[in-house]
């Protein structure tokens, strides 16, 4: 990774925005959703830390829920759609497979001629992109970003399998990161991304690319569905982003005491409390909002750290460590101060 001091220019978040949709699936009225099983509302909130999800509406789809995301950060920034010259979207569930969601929320929010990608890290994706933006203003490419991750996994659940449909909602986070003055605190420190394709098998959502094309034989066998090892990947999840975390820590010479807050990846509330243990973090310094949304993939960050602005925990000039794992898989963490 670049070196702070080789960098032309600091980034910073200006603002921050997120939305949940309305319709809320609480671990009762999942399980009715459920065959043949043994699920209780006891066991998922023990074994993940999860009551109730949000589910979007028929209606919505997963710009929608960007679009109210990003609305909010746009305004908290003082920067109007127009004056965006990027927009990265972080997500694996975006309307269609193309155009590209960036494109569509473009439109929907009324920016111009701006540049935008659409980046596809799974629960990692917003690091990815929240890393890809700093170093964008970094090195002077672009000043305003609209860094977005939204997604609508629950279109891709199958209620039939208990391991997977337990965990995941839809939401959208935002931020809006910008070029900062010398004299602002606020800034983004450094960022460590890592991803292993040797073990991409241990979380898939195999329809809809090439290898497995729309057909009702690829639909008959379930492939458009989530599928994944739960157990393998929560011993690599508490694995990586130990290790990202602390490659954070020691990058920027600090210890896990002078962090104000970790917004780690929303996964599963024990993983969390894993790494947590791994750097003797109290939990009262982690943002875990995991019992009433869920697993939000690439939105569960932008979401913790939004929810956490707007309570009064995390505020400017705080030290936030931000950590992710996904499928893939991939992992990363980004230090920065807000
Ligand atoms: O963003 C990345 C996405 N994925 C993840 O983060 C997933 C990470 N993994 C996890 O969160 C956990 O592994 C799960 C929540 C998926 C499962 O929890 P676990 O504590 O790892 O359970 P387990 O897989 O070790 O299963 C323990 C038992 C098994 O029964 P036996 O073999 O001991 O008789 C499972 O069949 O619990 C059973 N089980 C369930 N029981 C009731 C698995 N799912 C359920 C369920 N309800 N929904």
């Amino acid at each position: 990774m670049t070196k702070a001091s080789d960098q032309k220019y600091r980034a910073r978040i200006a603002g921050t925005g997120s939305y949940l949709p309305k319709k809320l699936l609480s671990n009762e009225d999942l399980i009715k959703l459920i065959e043949n099983t043994q699920t209780t509302d006891a066991w998922i909130h023990e074994r993940t830390g999860i009551r109730n999800r949000h589910v979007a509406a028929d209606d919505q789809v997963t710009t929608d829920l960007a679009l109210e995301a990003a609305k909010i950060a746009l305004k908290e920034s003082n920067i109007k759609p127009t004056d965006l010259d990027a927009i990265l979207f972080a997500t694996i569930s975006p309307d269609q497979t193309m155009p590209s969601a960036s494109c569509v929320l473009q439109r929907k929010l009324g920016a111009r001629d701006c540049m935008a990608l659409d980046l596809s890290a799974a629960c990692s994706g917003f690091v990815y992109s929240l890393a890809v933006a700093g170093d964008f203003i970094a090195n002077g490419s672009y000043k305003n970003i609209l860094v977005i991750g939204a997604e609508i996994l629950t279109r891709f659940v199958n209620y039939k399998d208990r391991d997977t449909c337990i965990l995941f909602g839809d939401g959208a986070g935002a931020f809006v990161v910008t070029r900062s003055s010398d004299n602002e605190p606020s800034k983004i420190y450094s960022h460590h991304l890592h991803a292993d394709g040797y073990i991409s098998d241990v979380f898939e959502l195999p329809m809809g690319g090439s290898a497995y094309p729309f057909t009702h034989e690829n639909i008959d066998k379930g492939l458009h569905y989530m599928n994944m090892k739960g157990r393998e990947i929560f011993k690599h999840a508490i694995r990586t982003m130990s290790q990202c975390c602390g490659e954070a820590l020691e990058h920027n010479k600090m210890s896990g005491q002078e962090i104000d807050w970790v917004i780690p990846h929303q996964a599963n509330v024990r993983i969390v409390e894993g790494v947590a243990k791994h750097f003797d973090i109290s939990m009262d310094k982690v943002i875990s909002i995991i019992e009433n949304m869920g697993n939000t993939s690439a939105a569960t960050i932008p979401i913790a750290f939004d929810t956490a602005i707007r309570d009064g925990r995390i505020k400017r000039g705080h030290h936030c460590l931000l950590a992710a794992f996904g499928a893939g898989v991939t992992s990363g963490s980004i230090l920065l101060r807000y």
